[in-house]
C-alpha cells in the first residue's frame, strides 16, 4: 500500500518536474507563456539596440571632436631625446676589413636615403636661423624645409661611400627625437668629447654642428608629412694611437634651453657611445 502511494508520489514529481519546463495544460514554457517570453525578448531587443545606439553616437561625437591634424592635449612641450646612427652604442670595426664595419655604412646609407638631395629639392629652401612657423597658414599639411645630405659633407656618404670607416675616421650621425611643437631657444648645436688625456680631433657637419632653427617647429606625423629631421654629422678624426682602445664618446645638445644633464635619463639631450678602432 504504501508502496504505491510512494509512486504516485514519485509520478506527480516527476511530471510537476516537467510541467515546469513545458507544461502542456497551460502551454508555458518555463513557467511563461510564449507572450511573455515574446515580451521579455521584445524588451530586451530594444534595450541593447538603445545601448549600442547611445555608444556609437557617444564614439561619433568624440571622433568629431578629435582633429588628425592637431593633437588634442598637449601641456608643456617636452626636451628630446638625442639618438645615433648607426644605431649602436658600440662600434666596434676594423679598419682594414670591409666586412666588419659593412653593417654600419650599409645603416647610414639607407638612413640617409630620405635625404637625398634630388628629392630633398622638392621641399622649401627656408631662411637659416629662423623658426618656421605655419601656424597661421590655412593649409592643414604643413611645409617642409630641405635638408640634403650633402651638406653632411665628408659624413654624406656622397664623396667617401665608407663615411670614414675605411680611414679609421668614421662618421656618426645624431638626431633629436621629434617633439611636436618644440622650438628650442637659443643655438643648439652638438658637442661631442672623448674621456681621455689627449682630445681627440673631431669635424662637425654642417659647420660647427648647428641644429638649425628653421626645422623647428615640428607639426606631426600627418600635418607634416614630408618633414625631416635635421641631422649632424661627427667625423672622429682618430689617429694611430688612438686604435685599439676603447673610447668612450659623450654627445650633447648645448647652446640651447634643451635639457642635457638630466640624471635620471641618460639620452636627454645627450648620448653616450663607444667605439674601437683595430687595424
Ligand atoms: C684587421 O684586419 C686585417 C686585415 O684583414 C688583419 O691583418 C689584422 O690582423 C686585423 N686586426 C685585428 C686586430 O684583428
Ligand atoms: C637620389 O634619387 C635619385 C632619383 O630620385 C636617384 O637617381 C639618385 O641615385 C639618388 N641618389 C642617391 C645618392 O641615392
Ligand atoms: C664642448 O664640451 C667641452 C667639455 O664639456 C668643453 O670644454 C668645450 O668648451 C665645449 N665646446 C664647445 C664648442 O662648446
Amino acid at each position: 500500500m504504501a508502496s504505491t502511494e510512494d509512486k504516485a508520489a514519485n509520478k506527480e514529481n516527476v511530471s510537476s518536474w516537467k510541467d515546469s519546463i513545458y507544461n502542456p495544460r497551460t502551454g508555458e514554457l518555463l513557467g511563461r507563456t510564449a507572450s511573455s517570453w515574446a515580451l521579455i525578448l521584445l524588451f530586451y531587443l530594444v534595450f541593447y539596440c538603445f545601448l549600442a545606439g547611445m555608444f556609437a553616437l557617444t564614439m561619433w561625437v568624440m571622433l568629431l571632436t578629435l582633429d588628425d591634424y592637431v593633437p588634442r592635449y598637449r601641456d608643456r612641450v617636452p626636451f628630446p631625446g638625442l639618438a645615433i646612427r648607426p644605431n649602436s652604442l658600440d662600434i666596434v670595426f676594423n679598419k682594414s676589413d670591409a666586412a666588419q664595419y659593412k653593417t654600419y655604412v650599409d645603416h647610414l646609407e639607407a638612413f640617409l636615403k630620405r635625404y637625398n638631395d634630388t628629392e630633398q629639392e622638392k621641399n622649401e629652401a627656408c631662411i637659416s636661423g629662423q623658426y618656421y612657423d605655419q601656424e597661421s597658414e590655412t593649409e592643414m599639411t604643413k611645409k617642409a624645409c630641405h635638408f640634403k645630405r650633402g651638406s653632411l659633407s665628408l659624413c654624406s656618404g656622397l664623396s667617401d661611400n665608407s663615411f670614414g670607416y675605411r680611414d679609421g675616421k668614421p662618421c656618426v650621425l645624431l638626431k633629436m627625437n621629434r617633439i611636436i611643437g618644440l622650438k628650442p631657444i637659443g643655438d643648439p648645436y652638438i658637442n661631442c668629447t672623448v674621456k681621455k688625456d689627449n682630445p681627440v680631433q673631431m669635424q662637425y657637419f654642417p659647420s660647427e654642428g648647428r641644429f638649425d632653427k628653421m626645422y623647428f617647429p615640428y607639426y606631426g606625423k600627418k600635418a607634416h608629412e614630408n618633414y625631416v629631421q635635421p641631422l649632424v654629422a661627427v667625423k672622429l678624426l682618430l689617429t694611430k694611437e688612438d686604435y685599439n682602445k676603447e673610447l668612450s664618446v659623450e654627445c650633447r645638445v648645448e647652446g640651447s634651453n634643451l635639457r642635457n644633464d638630466d640624471e635620471r635619463d641618460k639620452f636627454l639631450g645627450r648620448i653616450t657611445f663607444r667605439i674601437k678602432v683595430t687595424e
